[in-house]
């Protein structure tokens, strides 16, 4: 496999080509970006961070059933995945309410609510990733009512793998954002982009720390070093289920 030429720049990413049609190559950057692109700075070794535990959880979907674009990591930096159309919709799973959920159902942060809550939301950057139903995704013509239903239930698979995986790393896995896109190769819908402390609320379980982009969002020190915790105490975490 040989890396092509660039075909994609976000804030965070960057996406090459390579010599096999239905392959790319994601690089992650040390960029990081909040509220819409208002907020940014470079943290030197995020990106690998980034990288290498979204690796370890989307091999750890596939593994488990979970059809994910993630192929296998090539370097700190790089993983190769499969190519896919972008869905621009965002599955956001909440085991508690916290951030703008919070702000929203004038709840207290982390409030503990009895059931596992979804919320969609269009991938739209000039439109600030507004909250839309399912309703306004069909009229959009981004998925029709049984995709969407496919994707609800691969969100809830996700976190039913995913909270405990976190449990056993002492940490508590408060919210998720979830992407998918349609695979070149088999058409099928498969979860894209990257699962990491940048789409994830995670909390330490021992302390409530934040170990996630809330360090950043919210100016709390030390952001590379609960990164790199997350990821140290996700690879023990895997050992012991292997
Ligand atoms: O910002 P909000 O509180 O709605 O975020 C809910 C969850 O979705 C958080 O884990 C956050 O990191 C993630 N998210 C994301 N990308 C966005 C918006 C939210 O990964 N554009």
């Amino acid at each position: 496999m040989t890396k092509g030429p660039l075909i994609f720049e976000g804030n965070e990413k960057q996406v090459f080509a390579t010599d096999h049609p239905d392959q790319v190559i994601f690089r992650y950057k040390d960029v990081t970006v909040a509220y819409n692109n208002v907020k940014r700075a470079r943290f030197k070794g995020k990106g690998a961070l980034d990288n290498q535990i979204s690796a370890i959880l989307l091999d750890y979907l596939n593994r488990n059933g979970v059809e994910t674009h993630f192929i296998e990591l090539l370097g700190e930096k790089e993983q190769l995945c499969r190519k896919i159309e972008i869905i621009p919709l965002q599955v956001v799973v909440h085991n508690r309410i916290a951030g703008s959920l919070a702000a929203r159902l004038g709840v207290e942060e982390g409030f503990r609510c009895p059931n596992t809550v979804l919320d969609l939301r269009y991938n739209n950057d000039e439109l600030e990733d507004p909250f839309i139903n399912r309703d306004h995704a069909v009229a959009l013509g981004l998925a029709t009512y049984q995709e969407l239903d496919w994707m609800y239930n691969v969100a809830r698979r996700v976190n039913e793998l995913l909270v405990p995986l976190f449990h056993k790393a002492g940490i508590e896995l408060v919210d998720m954002k979830i992407e998918f896109g349609r695979a070149s190769d088999t058409g099928t819908i498969i979860i894209s982009d990257e699962i990491s402390p940048d789409t994830c609320r995670l909390w330490d379980e021992a302390t409530g720390e934040r170990m996630d982009k809330d360090r950043f969002r919210l100016d709390l020190s030390c952001v590379v070093e609960n990164y790199r915790n997350v990821l140290n105490r996700l690879t023990e975490a895997i050992k012991k289920e292997e």
